[in-house]
């Protein structure tokens, strides 16, 4: 969703908002914008595309001051173009605003505003938070009651970040979205949309709770709480560095996050989950909610605590409202970024009916985190690529390790930790066969993921991501729903991939790889077991892992299959159409 940054300092602005908006580019976007003040007012740049592409036609860097304000957007109200990119000022060019959200009462407030004559120049809903702005101005309010004033008329969610010409003092506010102060070592402050954005000048950081509002100048902030009293809020140091969100030599971060993954599963995998075994513990029905690729991480949880003979559901975020029982003492929530608007609907909703929550993410100091009972990070580091890779295993490896303490299954606890080189091992052997598997690929259109068991949200997974980055179609089954109505769909050559290790469930498979054969499709076998190999046309010899597990290592050769195929029909994996990376609107 949408990035915001905001600087305040001895620095050239634009230098610092063209860098911090390069760093929050993979939050997906498809327009951008900055405003910088100096002593001769307020000068703004904006248009549709990449950033880099505004950029060389435009040069940010001709915006001097040392206060500003930039913005990545993710179209929400009116089509992407210069008009509706962000900032967006009032009649007088005196108020810029940013916004990530969604003003849910605009239409109203534009009704009032334009009664009064103000002029609006987009389809947003974010410009009636300038021209409330200018309203207060008028009436003879300071820069702060304005602010003030402006965001007490506001419903929905929104981070905002607002720089009024002549002032020297930035104002942000938030409710329902992600907004971090950042603490410059000498005279200059920051705010943006997460913590990446802000890493190549500090670590410091100061967390905002839901409703605040804050002033910035070069020294430092004032925050006032929902109840409009001043605030002190907790500072936060992450020991993140910027290298961690450096591509380190490769093309892509998705193929570096690939890759990195037997480190951050050590990483994972020595998580400290001791406040979430004892919510788990005294819980007697567990809901798990979480959507895209943390969902199908929900279904892995949801397996494992059934085969523990524990009841639990996992809902997709977005579904939690009308699926749920209304009995449910506890709600894991799993979210790579803590932010998901679907997903902390969800938790409020468990909360408000008497849930306890515990928070599966990776990010410290989320929304989320802040929100639940207990919190396990998954510590894999900031994940930059859009698609989720690194944090689905690091999630999955949290997961495991949960359940395998809260029943004492020592033998699952000691095969989790030899994952790491395990995984090491299966990566170097296979990526070379996956490459030339994808080059061969990429000109089929429709694709079919089948497995069983635990294998199964697996190939939900696989599917999602070749979808995500090829935007080719791409469909998962439980290999013995195929019969039931997608088997319609084979003719010769579709690619049907098998997730087909080894053990109770493979003479099943085995029976279901025939039916695709026997239609004419390409089977595509991933498996330790050699007779089921040599049931594919193209095979992927993987080595013999438990069953539980089968999710963690499988999903790697899947992600590289995307990752490559993206590479080979000349798409960015990095930052694919229409995707965010949090998605902060419901
Ligand atoms: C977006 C991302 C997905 C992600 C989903 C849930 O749609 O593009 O990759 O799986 O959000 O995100 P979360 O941060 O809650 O895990």
């Amino acid at each position: 969703m949408c990035g915001i940054i905001g600087y305040i300092g001895h620095r050239r602005a634009s230098e610092v908002l063209l860098h911090g908006l390069s760093q929050v580019e993979y939050r997906g976007y498809d327009s951008a914008g900055m405003v910088v003040s100096s002593g001769h007012g307020m000068r703004l740049i904006k248009d549709k595309g990449k950033l880099r592409d505004i950029h060389a036609k435009h040069n940010f860097l001709q915006l001097e001051g040392g206060i500003g304000l930039g913005h990545t957007r993710w179209a929400t109200h009116g089509e992407p173009c210069e008009r509706n990119s962000h900032p967006h000022s009032d009649c007088l060019g005196k108020v810029a605003v940013v916004h990530n959200g969604i003003i849910e009462n605009h239409r109203v407030l534009k009704e009032e505003l334009v009664g009064k004559g103000h002029r609006f120049t987009s389809d947003t809903d974010t410009e009636v938070v300038a021209h409330l702005v200018e309203e207060g101005l008028k009436s003879g309010a300071d820069a702060p009651a304005a602010v003030k004033k402006a965001v007490a008329r506001l419903e929905g969610t929104y981070a905002l970040g607002i720089l009024i010409a002549g002032e020297n003092r930035l104002f942000l506010a938030r409710r329902h979205a992600p907004l971090i102060i950042g603490r410059g070592k000498k005279d200059e402050m920051f705010f943006a949309s997460d913590i990446p954005a802000l890493l190549g000048y500090t670590r410091d950081f100061i967390l905002l709770n839901e409703g605040d509002i804050a002033q910035l100048d070069s020294r430092g902030a004032i925050i006032w709480g929902a109840d409009g009293k001043e605030a002190v809020r907790p500072p936060l140091h992450v020991n993140w560095t910027p290298q961690m969100a450096q591509k380190d030599g490769h093309d892509y971060f998705m193929i570096k996050e690939i890759l990195e993954q037997p480190l951050t599963l050590a990483s994972a995998v020595s998580a400290d989950v001791t406040g979430g075994v004892k919510l788990l513990k005294s819980a007697k029905y567990p809901a798990i909610v979480a959507c895209g690729t943390s969902y199908y991480a929900a279904l892995v949880m949801q397996f494992l605590l059934h085969k523990a003979g524990r009841p639990a559901s996992a809902y997709i975020g977005s579904e939690y409202a009308s699926w749920r029982m209304r009995g449910e003492d506890l709600v894991v929530a799993i979210s790579q970024s803590g932010e998901t608007a679907d997903t902390l609907t969800a938790v409020r909703l468990a909360k408000e009916d008497g849930a306890k929550v515990l928070a599966i993410t990776n990010v410290v100091g989320s929304t989320l985190s802040r929100e639940a009972d207990a919190t396990i990070y998954i510590g894999v580091g900031p994940e930059v690529g859009v698609v989720a890779t690194k944090t689905f295993t690091g999630q999955l490896a949290v997961i495991y390790k949960l359940v395998y303490t809260m029943n004492g299954n020592k033998a699952g606890l000691e095969e989790l930790a030899a994952m790491p080189s395990h995984m090491q091992k299966m990566l170097d052997e296979v990526q070379g066969q996956v490459k030339q598997l994808a080059a061969l690929m990429a000109k089929r259109k429709n694709f079919f993921f089948i497995s069983r068991g635990a294998g199964w949200p697996c190939a939900l997974e696989a599917a999602l991501k070749l979808k995500e980055i090829t935007y080719l179609h791409a469909e998962a089954y439980a290999a013995g729903e195929l019969k039931h109505g997608p088997i319609s769909m084979l003719e010769d050559k579709v690619p049907v991939i098998a997730i087909a290790p080894s053990g109770p469930l493979a003479a099943k498979m085995e029976s279901n790889i025939r039916e695709c054969k026997a239609r004419g499709a390409s089977m595509i076998v991933l498996s330790d077991d050699k007779s089921l190999l040599q049931e594919g046309e193209y095979a992927l010899s993987m080595p013999a892992v438990s069953e539980d597990l089968v999710p963690l290592f499988y999903i790697l050769p899947m992600q590289l299959l995307a990752y490559y195929m993206t590479l080979e029909l000349g798409r960015d994996p990095d930052q694919p159409r229409n995707l965010a990376k949090s998605v902060t609107v419901e």
